[in-house]
């Protein structure tokens, strides 16, 4: 075969390349491209290859140069066809083939549970009222639940079965544990460690065996509140409610103390919030009990304090409008999403 031959067939291809990969709009197209042409097999560029055996020895070196040639051109075109298809622009015109109208892929972000969302807030409140935030155990001794808080033997909050009394304790006689069924045991625990004064707030669980229903569930979160300190009187207390309710709640809050008893604060209160035209009780509350000073190792005579426990739940479905507590606990991501 004459070179001139060679070449002109190299010649055609080029050419026939070129069309076909400017042609090429897809990534589908350009392999079907990429395969007629520069096909490790069947390519057409293999086939005008197979020809160079019958060039003659002398032309065969210029023979060579072009079928390089020829190839880097076509790779060439080929790595055009994919970069313009990867930038989204056809070499036929501006039209973009990638549609940035489009509606993207959307992911399901996680999401904080309106409860955890609510004790933050009430944190936060409580924070920049100068409270810090304290925690406790879950499962309790009956010193803490019950024996230092002025509970006495024969009181119905111990009873078995307003409880979930631990069996493992039991088994091996030592002191009754259970499910602590207020946060109030976390007072003690503060008290014994540390000298007043103390401002805390201990948000947690807490557990007691009711059915459920739209306002009780076997398990809910309570806020418990300390400030103890010289003089501290209940003034004091219901002044921090009041500044609480208006910065959870909003602007429009009234507080009201109804007469209570609580074996761990004297005199005590239920607490009561208008909001949004009407009154809910949400917790109770009163001055530590000069029995639980003593149980702690305080001396009465020289400070006071006041305490208080609230419903977290009870804020947080009261603001969110929220009618059945069991909603909060169903893991129904459709109503959670709502939060
Ligand atoms: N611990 C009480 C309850 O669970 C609430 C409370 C806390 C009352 C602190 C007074 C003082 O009902």
């Amino acid at each position: 075969m004459a070179l001139v031959t060679f070449t002109q067939r190299l010649e055609d291809l080029k050419e026939s390349a070129n069309a076909d990969f400017q042609k090429a709009t897809t990534q589908a197209l350009v392999e079907e491209a990429r395969v007629k042409y520069l096909g490790a097999k069947n390519g057409l560029l293999k086939e005008v290859q197979k020809e160079l055996g019958k060039i003659s020895k002398e032309e065969k070196p210029l023979a060579g140069k072009a079928l390089n040639e020829t190839k880097q051109a076509l790779q060439k075109a080929l790595d055009e066809a994919e970069s313009q298809i990867r930038s989204g622009v056809t070499a036929a015109g501006d039209q973009p083939l990638f549609d940035p109208t489009l509606p993207g892929t959307s992911y399901t972000l996680g999401h904080i549970h309106p409860i955890t969302q609510t004790i933050s807030e009430l944190s936060d409140i409580m924070g920049r009222l100068g409270f810090s935030v304290v925690g406790g155990p879950e499962v309790e001794d009956e010193d803490h639940n019950f024996n230092a808080l002025n509970i006495p033997q024969e009181h119905p909050a111990r009873d078995p079965l307003d409880n979930f009394y631990l069996s493992f304790a039991q088994e091996t006689n030592k002191t009754p544990m259970l499910l602590r069924s207020q946060t109030s045991t976390v007072q003690i625990r503060v008290m014994e460690k540390t000298k007043p004064p103390i401002r805390i707030v201990s948000l947690g669980r807490v557990y007691r065996p009711d059915t459920a229903d739209a306002t009780h569930y076997p398990m809910f979160h309570q806020m418990e509140g300390l400030y103890v300190d010289e003089k501290v009187t209940m003034a004091d207390l219901k002044t921090v409610m009041h500044l609480f309710a208006k910065s959870y709640l909003g602007e429009g809050v009234k507080v009201r103390f109804r007469p209570s008893f609580f074996p761990f604060t004297e005199p005590s209160v239920e607490t009561d919030f208008y909001w949004n035209g009407k009154w809910v009780e949400y917790g109770g509350a009163g001055m530590v009990d000069p029995n639980v000073f003593r149980a702690v190792g305080y001396d009465p005579e020289e400070v006071t304090g006041f305490a208080f426990g609230l419903g977290v739940e009870r804020l947080c479905m009261r603001r969110h409008n929220v009618t059945d507590i069991r909603d909060l606990y169903q893991n129904d991501v459709q109503f959670l999403r709502q939060f």
